[in-house]
Formats: C-alpha cells, sequence, structure tokens
C-alpha cells in the first residue's frame, strides 16, 4: 500500500501543505519544532482517525483556525483510493473513504495500516502494563475483529461487576450472572494475546539481533497473563478466588485487564537496567515485528513512519538501521524525519532513484530533492 499524495488545511502548524510522495522513501528535513514530526501524524491521524501525540482532537487544529482536513491518496492493492478526514471542535469528526461517510470509525482502523516508530515508544517500556495492553490491542484487532468484539464485551461486563463491588451488592447470584458473560469473553483474548506475543517474540528477537549486531545481549518478551494464574484456566476459578479481597478493594483485581508483557534484556527487566540506546534499539524491534505481523495478516505493506529513529543510537546501530529500511522489498513507503542531513543523505544515496526529501521550516514544506 502507498499513500501517494496528501493534502494537509490547518493541521497543527501547517496552515495548507499539498505534498506528492515516492512509493519508496520520503525524507523530512529540519530543525526543532519545525513541523516534521506533525506531518508524520497527518499521516498517522488519517489511518488510526486519532493523532499518535495522544492529544485532544481539538489540538489537532492550527491554532487560531476554526477546523482542520486532512486528505489522502492511496494506492491499496493497486486501487486508487481516497480518505478524508475533517475536524471542527464541538461537531462530530468526519471520516470519508471513497466519499462515503462512515457510520463508525473503528470500521476503518486496519485498512490504511501504518506503523510509526517514534521516541515516545520509550512508554512501551518504561510505562504502566496498560501502555503495552493497549499497544497489543491495537495491534491484533487491526487483524482480527472477533479480538476487538471480545475486548468490547468483557470491558461492558467489567464495568458491571465493578459497579457491583462499588455499590457494595452481596448478593453472589448476581456476581456469578455477571462473571459468566466475562468468561467466554476473557478465554477468548487470553488466548488471542498469548498466541500474539509467541510470534511477536520470534520476529521482535531477529529484529533486535538485526540492529544490535553481536552484542551477546539477549532480548526477550514474556506473556504474563491473569488466567495463567488459574488453577483450572478459568476466569470463574480465578474471580472466586478473589471475591473477598475484591469486595473490600471494591474493584475488579484479576482478570486480562491485568495482562502485561515482560520485556526484559539478558535476564533484567529492561525498563529498570537498560541503557538509553538499549531501551531505544528495543523499540525500534518491536516495532519492526508489530511492522512485520501485520504484513504477514493483512496481506499488505503498512506505511512505515520513522521519526527520529537515530536519536541516541551508537554509530554501528544506526547503519545497521539503515540497512534493514534500505533493504529492496522488506519495508514497503517509508517517511522518515531528521535534524541532521547526513543520515537522510546516506538512506537515499541506498535507495537508489526513489526517494523524496522536503525541508521543513515552520510549517512549510519546500521539496529539496526530487528525483
Ligand atoms: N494546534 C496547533 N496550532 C499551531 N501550532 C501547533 C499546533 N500543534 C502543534 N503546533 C506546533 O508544532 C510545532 C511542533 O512541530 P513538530 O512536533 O512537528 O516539530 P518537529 O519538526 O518534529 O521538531 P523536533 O525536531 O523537535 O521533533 C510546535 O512549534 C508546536 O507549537
Ligand atoms: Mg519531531
Amino acid at each position: 500500500m502507498t499513500l501517494d499524495s496528501l493534502s494537509l488545511i490547518s493541521f497543527k502548524n501547517i496552515a495548507e501543505a499539498s505534498l506528492s510522495f515516492s512509493p519508496k522513501v520520503n525524507c523530512l528535513l529540519g530543525d526543532n519544532g519545525m513541523g516534521k514530526s506533525n506531518l508524520l501524524d497527518a499521516i498517522y491521524t488519517l489511518s488510526f482517525t486519532k493523532s499518535f501525540t495522544m492529544v485532544n482532537d481539538s489540538m489537532l487544529v492550527r491554532r487560531g483556525d476554526e477546523f482542520m482536513t486532512l486528505r489522502g491518496e492511496y494506492t491499496r492493492n493497486s486501487t486508487p483510493e481516497v480518505v478524508t478526514l475533517g475536524l471542527k471542535p464541538g461537531r462530530r469528526k468526519s471520516l470519508r473513504r471513497g466519499g462515503k461517510e462512515y457510520s463508525r470509525l473503528t470500521e476503518h482502523i486496519g485498512l490504511f495500516p501504518a506503523v510509526c516508530v517514534m521516541p515516545s515508544d520509550i512508554d512501551l517500556l518504561r510505562g504502566p502494563g496498560e501502555e503495552r495492553r493497549r499497544w497489543m490491542d491495537m495491534v491484533i484487532s487491526q487483524s482480527d475483529s472477533r479480538y476487538l468484539e471480545a475486548l468490547v464485551r468483557y470491558a461492558a461486563a467489567l464495568e458491571q461487576r465493578n459497579r457491583m463491588l462499588r455499590d457494595g451488592v452481596v448478593d453472589h447470584n448476581l456476581y456469578d450472572a455477571v462473571e459468566a458473560a466475562m468468561e467466554p469473553a476473557a478465554r477468548y483474548i487470553h488466548a488471542t494475546r498469548k498466541a500474539w506475543t509467541q510470534r511477536l517474540t520470534e520476529l521482535f528477537s531477529r529484529n533486535y539481533a538485526a540492529i544490535a549486531g553481536d552484542t551477546g545481549e539477549e532480548p526477550a518478551l514474556g506473556f504474563a497473563g491473569g488466567l495463567d494464574r488459574s488453577p483450572d484456566g478459568s476466569l470463574a476459578t480465578l474471580l472466586d478466588g478473589a471475591r473477598r479481597h475484591d469486595e473490600i478493594v471494591r474493584h475488579t483485581s484479576v482478570g486480562p485487564h491485568r495482562d502485561d508483557i515482560e520485556m526484559t534484556l539478558g535476564g533484567m527487566p529492561i525498563r529498570r537496567t537498560g541503557s538509553q540506546g538499549q531501551c531505544k534499539s528495543f523499540t525500534v524491534a518491536l516495532r519492526m515485528a508489530q511492522y512485520e505481523f501485520l504484513a504477514e495478516a493483512t496481506g499488505l505493506k503498512p506505511l512505515l513512519l520513522l521519526d527520529d529513529i537515530f536519536d541516541k543510537l551508537d554509530a554501528g546501530r544506526v547503519e545497521r538501521i539503515m540497512t534493514m529500511v534500505t533493504e529492496s522489498n522488506r519495508f514497503g513507503q517509508i517517511f522518515i524525519t531528521d535534524t541532521n542531513r547526513t543520515h537522510l543523505d546516506d538512506i537515499m544515496s541506498r535507495t537508489g532513484g526513489d526517494y523524496r526529501l522536503w525541508t521543513v521550516d515552520r510549517g512549510v514544506f519546500t521539496p529539496s530533492h526530487i528525483s
């Protein structure tokens, strides 16, 4: 899949811009705060209907302007596609594919897959389990709609059980009914996450080794699933054991909503002991694994958005990542930002003819080399 062109009106610090992209490598060069990440965010927002910065939608509209519009022209499975997103604070977000408005925004997610490597990925390592669950759920649900349904059903029943605990309900028959509704969803979520973590681990380990080189560093991912602690693998047994405790603390303390992924390097938790460069390598390898997983699962090569990917990495790792991203056929279309020409020039010289570069200055994009 490729994004052939993008038009933006009043998106963050970009008043108006129209860019035609290379199907291979697109470089954005500029000083801090000029709008490089904003452009990647616009591409991301068209794929996910939400910004990667997690800011409120109204913050996407350029200060002082009333509304913003994004329009992307894609080639997907050899077919041209147009996606537009319009946003006016206080109004419903408008998202159209081929001129037709979506009734539900979630229907769009996964159709135009993108993977972004960004500085805030460090939160995947250092943040709370919620970050890793959100990530896992986002990736899996792009290729498995049944999983998304299970998440929704589980969350609704969990909310009901928590409300009962808060209200001090004591009738156990009521709990049994709600817990029975949680069981099948919990089992599906658990089994899917477990299998996914296994597959991701294989992809991740290969990518980490390719980035870190021959350092003997041993990275590992482990799924820490709540249901694994249940003697018979059922949520019912787990909840049963926790009910007294849950009644006291007034919320549900066990279940898939507490699952986590343990991330270690050389047997130590990376979040505590990893160096800056090791953490960065770890997150880049996680994103590359995510890319490969999505490409396998959807049959489409996602857009690859690389924001400040070389930051904190030593020369050897930078070199190996450049080799990875310019290897032919591995990735599809790439968008990459840097504040410095050196890496970008190096990447372009390895890519052959098919690249473009823009310099970015206060939200204005100037094509600087079009091959
Ligand atoms: N809604 C908005 N209206 C106007 N300007 C905005 C809005 N949202 C963000 N900005 C501006 O966009 C700029 C940040 O742009 P961006 O994050 O793309 O920079 P960058 O080129 O990636 O820089 P760096 O190299 O530091 O990562 C900031 O100056 C910020 O004030
Ligand atoms: Mg940036």
